[in-house]
C-alpha cells in the first residue's frame, strides 16, 4: 500500500481523507438544507445537533488533510491545457477554503447565539465570540452564502472529474479511487495510461 502521494498518483492517506470528507460534506450539506425546512421543535433541534457535530468533525479532518497535503508531494495534473490546470488548482483551493470556513462560521454563529456546540454529546466547544444578535445574523448570512459557494464548487469539481473520465479518458478520477494508483517510476510518457 502506498501511503504518500507521488508524481503520478495519490497515496492511501489522501484518498481516505478525500472520500471520508467528501461523504461527510455532502451529508452535512443535505442535513443543513433539510433542517432549514423543518418547523421549530425536537426534530429540528436533533438534526441541528447532528449537523453541528458532523460539521466539527469535518473541520478536524480538513485541518488534518491540509497538514498532510503540505507534507507530501502532489501528483502532476494530467490536463494538457494550462488554463484547465489553473482552474483545477483554484477549484481545489476553494474547496479547502470552504472545508474550513463553513464549519468555522457555523461554530461562530452558535457562539454568537449563545448556544455552545456540543460534539456528539461527548464534549462542548468553547464559544469563539461573545453572544451578539447582530453578529449572529451576519454569520447566518455568511453560512448561507457559503452553502451556495459549496454547491457551485462541488458541482463543478464533480463535473470536471466526470469530464476527465468519460470525455478525456485519462486517469484523473481513477487515481483518486481505492485501487487506482500504481507507482510507475521509469517511463513518464506512459504514466497517464498506467495509473
Ligand atoms: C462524488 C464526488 C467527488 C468526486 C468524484 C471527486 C473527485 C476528485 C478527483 C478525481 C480528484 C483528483 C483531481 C486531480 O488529480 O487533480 C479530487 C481532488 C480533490 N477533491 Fe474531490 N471529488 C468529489 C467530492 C469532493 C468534495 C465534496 C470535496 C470537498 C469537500 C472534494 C475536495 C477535493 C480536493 C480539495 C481535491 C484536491 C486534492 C489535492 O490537493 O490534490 N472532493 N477529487
Amino acid at each position: 500500500m502506498v501511503f504518500k502521494s507521488h508524481d503520478n498518483g495519490f497515496g492511501s492517506v489522501t484518498k481516505s481523507l478525500h472520500w471520508v470528507v467528501a461523504a461527510l460534506f455532502i451529508t452535512v450539506f443535505s442535513i443543513g438544507w433539510y433542517m432549514d425546512f423543518l418547523p421549530l421543535g425536537m426534530a429540528k433541534l436533533e438534526w441541528m445537533s447532528r449537523h453541528k457535530s458532523l460539521g466539527i468533525t469535518i473541520l478536524g479532518l480538513a485541518v488534518l488533510r491540509i497538514v498532510w497535503r503540505l507534507y507530501e508531494p502532489s501528483p502532476k495534473a494530467l490536463s494538457a491545457h494550462k488554463l484547465e490546470r489553473l482552474a483545477a488548482k483554484l477549484g481545489h483551493l476553494g474547496l479547502y477554503a470552504v472545508m474550513i470556513a463553513m464549519p468555522l462560521s457555523g461554530w461562530m454563529m452558535s457562539s454568537a447565539a449563545n448556544f455552545p456546540v456540543s460534539v456528539f454529546g461527548l464534549f462542548t466547544l468553547p464559544n469563539l465570540v461573545a453572544p451578539n444578535k447582530e453578529l449572529f445574523e451576519t454569520l447566518r448570512t455568511v453560512h448561507w452564502g457559503l452553502s451556495w459557494a459549496i454547491a457551485v464548487l462541488v458541482g463543478t469539481h464533480v463535473a470536471a472529474a466526470l469530464k476527465h473520465h468519460f470525455i478525456d479518458r485519462d486517469a484523473t478520477l481513477r487515481r483518486m479511487l481505492p485501487h487506482g494508483t500504481k507507482k510507475v517510476a521509469a517511463n513518464p510518457s506512459k504514466e497517464h495510461r498506467n495509473v
